[in-house]
């Protein structure tokens, strides 16, 4: 193994790339995962400029590059330049994890949606199979998840969006794998949900997205995709209204960071210190 702990070998080389990237916290959380196994890893933020990624990632291969991480707003650029697409990446048609292989064809992969059903089912302890899960919002964040999440037999899914045409568009993209609807936010009048996913960039500008606040069932989890240095405006509003349990993007980020790790060093890593230590440290 090339990057087990040898300080003869140079450390394996990683990024993420994305436009901005500078608020990232993927080298941290790949530097702490490496350590679980002593492996000497090199992970990096670049910088991206609008329709620069093919050349990027190929500059990046040349300097030995071994793995990519791909963030907003190239996730779809990305499916378009890989040479081969798991299944999963295929239905998101996004791609947020590159790998090479050795005669440098890029392989992509996205690892979004296991990342966010195993932060839900496992460190949430909130089963998704035969329960009624609500999306709010069809842009690339829910497009790249629902695959995984219907995937983990929910009873229904709802995808609610301010623009209708869109949610009914990933309706008709996503019903071939099981039982999902698209409506407008106003449809959600008089419904109730298990969990509830923000999946709109609204929490971006300290938004919430306006959706009637009786959609919370008794003990139902609602859950903000995004996250930042305190609880977003929607976990705030939802435990205001109704929410039993709340949860940012965190846990999401690392599992999905967590999921590339394995792909890349087929080795899985623990996720729990290093969503806490991500936590404390916004906390301090
Ligand atoms: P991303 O790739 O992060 O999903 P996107 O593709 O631009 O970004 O999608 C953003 C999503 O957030 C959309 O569903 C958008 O709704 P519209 O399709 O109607 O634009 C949703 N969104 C953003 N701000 C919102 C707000 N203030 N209220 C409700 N929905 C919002």
């Amino acid at each position: 193994m090339s990057d087990l702990f040898d300080f003869d070998q140079p450390p394996s080389l990683y990024a993420v790339m994305g436009n901005p990237v500078a608020h990232s916290h993927s080298p941290q959380i790949h530097h702490m995962f490496a350590e679980q196994f002593q492996l000497r890893v090199d992970y990096r933020k670049i910088q991206v400029d609008l329709g620069g990624l093919p050349q990027a990632v190929t500059s990046f291969r040349a300097t030995g590059g071994q793995g990519l991480n791909i963030t907003l707003p190239f996730k779809l650029d990305a499916f378009r330049l890989a040479d081969e697409v798991s299944p999963r990446a295929l239905l998101a048609e996004a791609v947020n994890t590159i790998s090479f292989t050795d005669g440098d064809r890029i392989i992509g992969d996205n690892t979004d949606g296991a990342g966010i059903c195993r932060d839900i089912i496992f460190n949430l302890e909130c089963p998704i199979a035969g329960r009624r899960v609500l999306l709010v919002g069809a842009g690339g964040a829910v497009r790249g998840v629902l695959g995984p999440i219907l995937e983990a037999h929910p009873d229904l899914v709802v995808i609610a969006n301010r623009t209708v045409d869109k949610a009914v568009e990933l309706e008709r993209h996503f019903s071939s794998i099981r039982n999902v609807a698209g409506c407008g936010l106003d449809d959600l009048t008089g419904e109730q949900f298990d969990i509830i996913i923000n999946g709109t960039s609204a929490s971006v500008t300290d938004e919430i997205p306006s959706i009637p606040h009786t959609v919370f069932a008794p003990g139902a989890l609602a859950y903000d995709m995004m996250y930042g240095e305190r609880p977003t405006v929607f976990v705030d509003w939802a435990a205001r209204h109704g929410a039993s349990q709340t949860a940012d993007g965190i846990g999401m980020l690392v599992e999905q960071a967590a999921e590339s790790f394995a792909i890349w060093h087929d080795r899985t890593p623990q996720t729990g210190p290093v969503i806490a230590a991500l936590r404390n440290a916004r906390a301090a």
